[in-house]
């Protein structure tokens, strides 16, 4: 039997839904020290002074740690060296953190930390792009350009001369929450020269690094362990770094363990969000449809810190185009600081917007044309051979036009007529898209992924791998694919909690990498088991290794039909003091790219998604549904293809909250939106049935073929949901989120 291509129900499903995992807030408090943090307040300032001698009458305060308790350096930047651990000078957005109050409580440190009395001497702050890159004076760094990418390829002059029809449109996409389930938090351990750190989180080795830095102590010094993880989707990416970093900070000057989580209002006040983009497309085509040109300007908010912008801003401008041909562009991508919470990564990493940008394009395009948007899209859309937009020559497994071919049958017999007499107006949208895997040639030095798979004597194998289950499934198949590399069945493997100490720097839980990162892994630690099983195998057996077969936990002689059971090698292996444990590694191949004019490889393989929705407009109410999603993903090869369904149901609600209702608000650069009462994430009312449709074109590179699903499963979304609301009222939306109120507003005028 094959373990991969067979769908398992998720090996961490009951533990979970009986309510038996321990995430970090269930574990028993041993007598932990806990931790608040102390906020500015204040958007933009100059500290005058920190005074908490109230907060230290209060009969359970412990301590006030702050900047002057830092060993090692006060900086937590993770690309660019720009976001102290505490503010010590300037504070730059609300929840810029001034210190924690240490108490023998957590609400009795929240209590306290209100206690804290701090003068800061207000600048005037800048909470646009606009206000942002037209500052003249007093910047947030060094200037409010945070980051800058490109991409210069061909002429476009010559391309818009040769174009028949010239379009530009402005689109704007809007801030979004992660709203995991599960809020941030860790449990700082010391231990005399080392610390030891559990936490919700999405990439230890981050960590481990900031920490060190912190501290002033050697890497190897630091241990993270990822406690059980309530979601992340990009939120517990950067964000974790600082929180333990201050926790250690704690409970290295205390010499004991300190814990903190976030409230949820402490979460959404403090944390990371989807990066809203302002977008100006100017796109030229033939007559016949054909992409000439395109002139692209992305500018993003970053917030008070560059965090991981510079990874959005990257992404956005290799991927600005879509997965389409076109000779002449000239893409640049800017990210601009404000006093805002610091953006960062989340679900696509700039992926979504780009795509909201490229796809309304092709349909308004298409409509001009004339052109079936089906039509127009398959006309230009890459195939194998094709360059992109960046003039990478793909050689292998683009299944972009199966994705479109595959999404747009399904429409065939859902013709929509639409009634005057109804005040129900029906609409189809497509969106397609490609994504990167992994990190890609501006992340390249850290895309390496590492795996320990061990042969336990009751017949068990336990495997570590360097990144992490925080809800997608990825204990799921890392152990379908070890079960498939090693010839054993996938309920005989366990999966050990992911620490520094197991594995080596896998780099970060991020960009779709798991399945391509941690399955070559696997194959490659296999490489030096397989032998060894054969070896062992055909001793007992007493025939040649080439007669031996290994498949569903059975070695079988096959001239004799002679078998023995993985447990009996596996307790032979240990009874003879033999190899029972091997490790894995695999490192992206090697891009040739050009940062300069950000051209070439700027992903070793990409997944291509083309995702068609149908939807509902009520014209007297503005309220959008989201009725069906036919969403065609080309994965290479399902590995779990339950798993993958799931993670396309998930995206897709991801996307039809930001697309309509989740509309987060801030007044002078606080969080007015606090909980879901008002931050509204789709519950099973708004989400739409949603067919998945699978495309298996093999990336010869992947693990059994197999690419990345996890972000392509939100990307087209929104833009589909766009395109839909627009081909069902006759009105352009070019801006989301499209809450009852704005699509309302638009169709009354
Ligand atoms: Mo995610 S945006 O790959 O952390």
């Amino acid at each position: 039997m094959e373990e991969i291509g067979k769908s398992y129900k998720r090996i961490d499903a009951l533990e979970k839904v009986l309510g038996q995992t321990k995430f970090l807030d269930d574990l028993p408090d041993e007598n932990f020290l806990h931790a608040a943090p102390v906020y500015s307040g204040i958007p933009f300032g100059q500290i005058l002074s920190i005074d908490f001698s109230k907060a230290k009458s209060y009969p359970d305060f412990v301590d006030f740690i702050s900047a002057k308790d830092i060993s090692g350096e006060n900086q937590v930047g993770v690309i660019i060296e720009d976001q102290p651990l505490f503010a010590d000078k300037i504070v730059r957005f609300v929840g810029d953190v001034i210190g924690l109050i240490v108490a023998k409580s957590p609400q009795n440190a929240r209590d306290i930390a209100k206690l804290v009395e701090i003068k800061i001497e207000e600048l005037s702050p800048y909470f646009t792009i606009d206000e942002s890159r037209n500052a003249t004076e007093i910047f947030l760094h060094d200037s409010n350009l945070a980051c800058e990418h490109q991409v210069i390829r061909g002429d476009i002059e010559t391309g818009f001369t040769d174009a028949d029809l010239i379009i530009e449109e402005t689109f704007k996409t809007s801030v979004a929450e992660h709203y995991y389930l599960e809020p941030q938090g860790c449990i700082a351990f010391p231990k005399t020269d080392k610390m030891k750190l559990l936490g919700s989180l999405q990439c230890p080795f981050y960590i481990q690094k900031a920490v060190s830095r912190v501290l002033g102590i050697p890497l190897e010094n630091v241990e993270v362990e990822q406690s059980p993880t309530g979601g992340a989707f990009g939120g517990k990416e950067d964000v974790p770094s600082e929180l333990c970093a201050r926790v250690a900070v704690a409970a290295q000057k205390l010499g004991k363990p300190v814990k903190m989580v976030y409230s949820r209002k402490e979460d959404v006040q403090l944390t990371s969000k989807r990066h809203p983009f302002q977008m100006r497309y100017k796109v030229g085509v033939s007559k016949s449809g054909k992409l000439l040109a395109a002139e692209i300007l992305l500018e993003e908010n970053a917030g008070a810190y560059a965090t991981l912008s510079s990874v959005v801003s990257y992404r956005a401008a290799m991927q600005a185009m879509g997965p389409y041909k076109i000779p002449n562009v000239k893409v640049r991508s800017k990210s601009y600081y404000t006093n805002l919470p610091p953006n960062g990564a989340f679900r696509g990493f700039g992926s979504p917007q780009a795509t909201f940008g490229h796809e309304r394009i092709m349909d308004i395009l298409a409509k001009k044309l004339g052109i079936d948007p089906v039509e127009f899209r398959m006309k230009n859309m890459l195939e194998v051979g094709d360059e992109t937009m960046t003039g990478q020559k793909l050689t292998s497994s683009v299944g972009a036009k199966e994705t479109l071919q595959n999404a747009s049958e399904r429409i065939n017999n859902n013709i929509i007529q639409n009634n005057n007499n109804s005040h129900y107006l029906e609409g189809i949208g497509i969106a397609s898209c490609h994504y990167g895997n992994c990190l890609g040639a501006a992340g390249w030095h850290l895309d390496g992924a590492g795996v320990n798979i061990k042969i336990r004597k009751n017949g068990k194998i336990s495997v570590a791998f360097g990144l992490v289950e925080m809800g997608q499934g990825a204990e799921t198949v890392v152990a379908q694919m070890t079960a498939q590399a090693l010839g054993v069945t996938t309920e005989i493997i366990e999966i050990l909690p992911t620490s520094t100490i197991h594995v080596p720097d896998s780099g970060p839980s991020v960009a779709s990498r798991n399945v391509v990162m941690t399955g070559n892994a696997i194959r490659n630690a296999a490489e030096e088991l397989l032998p060894i099983l054969k070896k062992v195998s055909a001793e007992i057996l007493n025939c040649d290794q080439e007669n031996i077969e290994i498949k569903n936990c059975f070695a079988k002689n096959l001239k004799s039909e002679r078998k023995i059971t993985f447990s009996e090698i596996a307790g032979y292996l240990h009874l003879n003091g033999m190899k029972t444990q091997s490790n894995g590694w695999w490192h992206v191949p090697e891009l040739d790219y050009d940062s300069e004019t950000g051209t070439g490889d700027a992903y070793f393989t990409y997944s291509y998604a083309t995702q068609i929705v149908k939807v509902r407009v009520d014209r007297l109410t503005g309220i959008v549904k989201v009725e069906k999603i036919w969403a065609a993903h080309d994965i290479g090869k399902a590995i779990n293809p339950a798993g993958l369904q799931a993670q396309v149901e998930g995206g897709t609600a991801q996307g039809i909250g930001w697309a309509l209702t989740e509309n987060f608000k801030y007044e002078h650069g606080k969080a007015v939106t606090q909980n879901l009462s008002t931050y509204l994430i789709p519950t099973a009312q708004n989400t739409a049935k949603v067919e998945t449709i699978l495309v298996e074109d093999s990336e010869p590179l992947g693990p059994w073929g197999a690419k990345g699903i996890g972000e392509p499963a939100i990307i087209p979304t929104a833009a589909a949901i766009a395109n839909a609301v627009s081909n069902a009222t006759g009105i352009e939306f070019n801006e989301i989120p499209m809450t009852p109120e704005n699509v309302l507003e638009k169709i009354e005028s």
